[in-house]
């Protein structure tokens, strides 16, 4: 029987601490203009200290279950996938205890690691997972906790980064016409590009560089490089789905880009031929949350109402690896917790 993957749920969570540029100002050597005009940012949310990923996961994944109707029990899904650059533990996986937490049960369990783009690779492996029969339900969450990895040194990446969680459900449906089926994925790498967005320490490479030092531990980027690469990608892939599902550009409704930067959305309508109205925007309130960046958007749009059942949306990420992607589906009849 040929099954599609539908979004069934969608829930997030963002930490209760609420940092503004004119915080940050105070403690960084940056202003309030500087980071407001370059990146369109205006707070972000940080979680307490003791507070870790698979925490901010759990709270997603409950309410993206809500939204979808399902209990907090075995049977419920059949996979948790959980995208994040900030695991728990370098090992094991975090996904594992989020399924355990949430009552689930002995459910495969596995995390994503593709940095910003890792929600759109998670979408595009759960979904394989219901096509190939293998699941019929899948919890997929993008969670991260970016404030355990900032260098207080590095003042750019600092005023940048946020934390937050965002999860969906999707489900088995018997036809591909149902609103909510992903109707298409792309997906891509370079890796000639490792290290423009690198953790240098804390893997099996450190053995080879010498006497770990705590200071590479922490997040790099090469930000006006990645800037380029990440227009250049997301309008790359996202082009490509659409000639692959057949949706002229001027037909997307919404286009929910990874938010990295006000600028780099504008860059991306503008490449894509499509006017900005049309580009999702919550970097200013939450900032760059990398893997959860997609779902938070989703979650805020919807729940402002700007995601109208049955409009077109087309999702598209780009982050360290290098790695992008993209998805699409037509916005269905949700209840966003
Ligand atoms: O999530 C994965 C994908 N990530 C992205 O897509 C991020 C892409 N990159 C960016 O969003 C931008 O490149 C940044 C926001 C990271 C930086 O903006 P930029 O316009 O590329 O700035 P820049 O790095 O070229 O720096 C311009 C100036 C420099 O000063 P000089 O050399 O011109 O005197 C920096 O030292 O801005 C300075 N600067 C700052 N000034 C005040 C850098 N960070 C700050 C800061 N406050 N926080």
């Amino acid at each position: 029987m040929t099954r599609y993957a539908a979004l069934a749920g969608l829930g997030s969570y963002l930490p209760p601490r609420r940092v503004t540029n004119e915080e940050l100002a105070g403690t960084f050597d940056t202003s309030e203009e500087w980071i407001t005009t370059r990146t369109g940012i205006r707070t972000r949310h940080w979680a307490a200290p003791g507070v870790a990923t698979g925490d901010l996961a759990v709270e997603a994944g409950h309410r993206a279950l809500k939204s979808a109707n399902l209990p907090l029990a075995p049977g419920a899904v059949d996979a948790v996938v959980l995208a994040t650059t900030t695991p728990d533990h370098p090992c094991p996986a975090t996904a594992p205890q989020v399924a355990a937490r949430l009552g689930l049960g002995t459910v495969a369990a596995y995390d994503i690691a593709a940095v910003c783009s890792g929600f759109v690779y998670a979408l595009a492996t759960a979904s394989a997972q219901i096509v190939a029969g293998q699941a019929r339900r899948v919890l997929v969450i993008g969670a991260e906790t970016y404030s355990t990895i900032l260098d207080p040194a590095d003042r750019t990446t600092s005023v940048i980064f946020g934390d937050g969680a965002g999860a969906v459900v999707l489900s088995a449906v018997p036809d591909a016409d149902r609103a909510g089926v992903l109707l298409g994925v792309d997906l891509g790498s370079d890796g000639s590009g490792r290290d423009l967005i690198l953790i240098p320490g804390g893997g099996s490479r450190e053995r080879a560089n010498g006497e770990p030092d705590q200071r590479d531990r922490y997040f790099t980027m090469q930000g006006t490089k990645v800037f380029a690469e990440a227009v250049t990608r997301m309008g790359g892939s996202a082009s490509a789905l659409l000639d692959r599902i057949g949706w002229p550009t001027e037909s997307v409704d919404h286009l929910v880009g990874h938010q990295a930067n006000i600028r780099i959305l504008k860059a991306l309508a503008q490449r894509l031929g499509l006017p900005e109205e049309r580009a999702v925007v919550n970097v200013d309130r939450v900032g760059n949350t990398s893997a959860a960046s997609i779902p938070l958007a989703l979650s805020d749009a919807a729940a402002a109402g700007t995601l109208a059942p049955g409009s077109r949306v087309l999702l598209t990420a780009f982050g360290g690896g290098l790695t992008w992607g993209a998805a699409a589906l037509i916005w269905p009849d949700l209840h966003v917790v």
